[in-house]
């Protein structure tokens, strides 16, 4: 069976295939996946515009499936099913997405399938060289969304904690913003951290020690507002290294020990971390030192599907439909949950 699958959540216009075998619990494999960025665009504006994503997403998304089928040597006809993220994520971009692939669903006379956009960065993993087994303690760290979650198999997933306000992807966003840095900001704090002393600022790190695998980033954006009124118009490019890498330092020091306290409570030895901000160089670094040292495997998705892409909405459709999980529609009516929680997913 073969599954293609539409990613269009935020600002990344995403389409892969994926085969899934037949027989056997063998992994769906990726055929192939195009990729647009946004990011280019909405950089002007220092955030994500809802409107420039929704019809930037419309002109790309047909010209990124004849990529797909070309790269896999396969037309329409060999699709078995076409998965799309359902939600969470802004509704018109969602809609652009869910529509495309209904009514090709509906065209194809195939069914359609909508897929949870973070049970994608979740099942993100089994993409890589080295697959995850379950069960498994998920971080789950992307621009929105910050979660541990305990992850027993596809659609059992248990929240043992998560933020209480902004996502750890928006602590590096706004700091990231506050120093200067373009959007998305994550990747630029993390380059800029590199020249910098982590020690330099005295930054607070809150619910450090809530004993529960909880997060709060909030008051560190606050924090870093402080520091860069302190230090005026014409900051020092080291006392800006310095921010940034003072910064960097606490976002992933929570993300580590509370890491840490939800395996400890779950008693698992494994740990999965998917979501943008599981590109950051300091957080693999910091996590698998941790681990090592307590016999936890860590595994990571490949740099490239970190952040969003069609693959991992494919991949998570073909792993639901070996468990027939999926809940197929074949009467080309839709609808988008721009907010939706992933244990009712
Ligand atoms: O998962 P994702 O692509 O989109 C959402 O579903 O939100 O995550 C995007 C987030 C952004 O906040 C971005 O700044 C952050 O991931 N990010 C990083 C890095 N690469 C991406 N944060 C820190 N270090 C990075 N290397
Ligand atoms: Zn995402």
């Amino acid at each position: 069976m073969r599954v293609l699958g539409f990613e269009s959540s935020c600002d990344e216009t995403g389409v892969a295939l994926v085969e899934v075998p037949d027989h056997g619990h063998g992994l769906p494999r990726l055929l192939a996946q195009a990729l647009h960025s946004q990011i280019a665009m909405h950089q002007a504006y220092g955030g994500v515009v809802p409107e420039l994503a929704s019809r930037d997403h419309i002109r790309r998304v047909l010209p990124l499936t004849r990529d797909v089928l070309r790269d896999a040597d396969l037309t329409l006809a060999d699709i078995d099913v076409v998965a799309y993220t359902q939600g969470p994520g802004l509704a018109g971009a969602l809609l652009v997405g869910a529509g495309v692939a209904v009514s090709l669903a509906a065209a194809l006379g195939k069914p359609a399938l909508g897929v949870h956009h973070l049970e994608g960065h979740l099942l993100s993993p089994f993409l890589s060289v080295d697959p995850p087994e379950f069960p498994f303690v998920a971080l789950l760290v992307s621009g929105g969304h910050t979660q541990l979650m305990r992850v027993d198999d596809v659609g059992s997933y248990e929240i043992l904690g998560e933020t209480i306000d902004d996502a750890a992807g928006e602590a590096f966003d706004k700091s990231a913003k506050l120093l200067g840095l373009p959007y998305p900001g994550g990747p630029h704090l993390a380059k800029l951290a590199q020249a910098g002393n982590p020690l330099a600022f005295e930054l607070p790190r809150p619910l450090l020690r809530s004993g529960k695998p909880d997060f709060s980033f909030a008051g560190l954006k606050t924090a870093v507002l402080t520091q860069v009124k302190r230090l005026g118009d014409a900051p020092s490019e080291q006392q800006r290294a310095d921010l940034a890498a003072s910064t960097q330092a606490v976002i992933v020091e929570l993300l580590v020990r509370k890491s840490l306290l939800a395996l400890k409570e779950t008693g698992l030895k494994r740990l999965v971390v998917a979501g943008g901000v599981g590109a950051n160089a300091l957080l693999r670094q910091e996590l698998n030192e941790a681990c090592a040292k307590r016999s936890v495997r860590v595994h990571y998705p490949e740099l490239s599907l970190c952040t969003d892409n069609g693959a991992m909405i494919a991949m998570a459709a073909g792993m639901r439909l070996q468990r027939d999980m999926g809940r197929l529609r074949r009467d080309g009516s839709f609808e988008v949950k721009p907010r939706w929680d992933l244990a009712s997913a």
